[in-house]
């Protein structure tokens, strides 16, 4: 198996990267963990300071103080390894967002969730690298040559997440049935992506790495990603169930307990689908019980509160604390294989095969 893995002068001694996961979920405890056992962890940018005293009163500045310390407790845990940040091109406050992480001094923005297109503008003289999330061959395309294009710049890495993944997904509803979902494993879409990558690798003369990740469960899984051209994997659902991670044990024991017939494709307010475990929560949206009264942090730019079927961001930040009358807990397909909460290390010792 393939061992160590670059990102331009980032090293990696593991070919793993942690999928940011919000609302809460990867934060300094799991990102850091991840990073100093040898892959790249990923901080999640989404509502960081919702645990912070004044949130309520001031989101904005509870979000940035949380940033700081999470990105800087996450250097601590790691061994000042490299730290990274996923931050959702879908948010309101996208833009704020990128500018904070750059100075913030985060190695890495991996951004999906919405075209990232103006990224290389956002983050013009600056060092930070960037990595946008693309689910198929075609998005990779489209966004290799406006980069190119408008910016003469290619990205830092590539991640295609495929459809067995977790949260927000870049693949039509009617693309998302077990059948079809049998017909597109994640190996077989890898040889298109990279196809797109290689004359741009090319041009500039240095590899873009393609990170692929969405229901990587086991070795065996890593092992056939990596045989088929990945340069790394991107895990987000089994790092739910360590020890490190910041979510609480009630999320964590969702997942853990989740049977194949609880994981659901869900109608997110982001206007993506998503996937989830069901809860009380997601039965009572199903049935149109969850209208929100007001919009408390305006966090997507396509959510309009009087439409919406619920507030995700509420549903999130109660999911997080395993409150399941209130929320839910977004997972990948492949979950229900996951039978233990470990350790980061152990985890990761597992993946790799040692
Ligand atoms: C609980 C949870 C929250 C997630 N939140 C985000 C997010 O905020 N932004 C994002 O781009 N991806 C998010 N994802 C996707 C992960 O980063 C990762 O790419 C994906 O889960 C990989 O599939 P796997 O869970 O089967 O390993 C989330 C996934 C989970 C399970």
């Amino acid at each position: 198996m393939k061992k160590q893995f670059k990102i331009g002068d980032l090293e990696f001694s593991k070919p793993i990267v942690q999928g940011g996961m919000g609302i809460g979920i990867s934060l300094s405890n799991l990102a850091g963990n991840v990073s100093k056992n040898g892959g790249l962890g990923v901080l999640s940018s989404v509502e960081m300071g919702c645990d912070y005293p004044n949130y309520k009163e001031n989101p904005k500045l509870a979000n940035r103080q949380a940033m700081e310390d999470h990105f800087k407790r996450a250097k601590e845990i790691s061994g000042n390894r490299p730290i990274g940040i996923n931050i959702m091109v879908a948010l309101t406050q996208y833009e704020q967002l990128v500018k904070d992480a750059i100075q913030v001094g985060v190695d890495i923005i991996f951004a999906g969730a919405g075209l990232p297109l103006t990224l290389p503008e956002l983050t013009r003289n600056s060092l930070i690298k960037i990595a946008p999330i693309i689910s198929s061959k075609r998005v990779a395309k489209l966004i290799l040559k406006h980069w190119w294009r408008h910016y003469k710049i290619v990205p830092d890495a590539i991640v295609l997440e495929g459809p067995l993944a977790g949260g927000h997904l870049g693949f039509k509803t009617e693309d998302l049935t077990p059948e079809r979902l049998l017909a597109q494993p994640l190996p077989g879409l890898i040889p298109g992506v990279l196809e797109e990558i290689k004359p741009y690798e090319e041009l500039v003369g240095r590899k873009i790495p393609l990170i692929a990740g969405g229901g990587i469960t086991t070795a065996q899984d890593v092992k056939e990603t990596l045989a088929a051209g990945a340069d790394a994997v991107q895990i987000g659902s089994r790092f739910v169930a360590t020890q490190e991670c910041d979510a609480s044990l009630a999320f964590k024991e969702a997942l853990v307990n989740a049977k194949k017939s609880d994981i659901e494709i869900i109608a997110s307010p982001a206007g993506l689908p998503g996937r989830a475990i069901h809860t009380p929560f997601l039965e009572e949206v199903s049935a149109g019980l969850r209208k929100p009264k007001s919009c408390p942090v305006n966090c997507i730019k396509s959510c309009d509160h009087k439409t919406t079927p619920y507030c995700i961001a509420s549903a999130l930040i109660a999911g997080k604390w395993g409150d399941f009358k209130n929320g839910y807990v977004f997972s990948g397909a492949n979950a229900y294989k996951i039978n233990e909460i470990t350790t980061v290390e152990a985890l990761m010792n597992e993946l790799m095969g040692i």
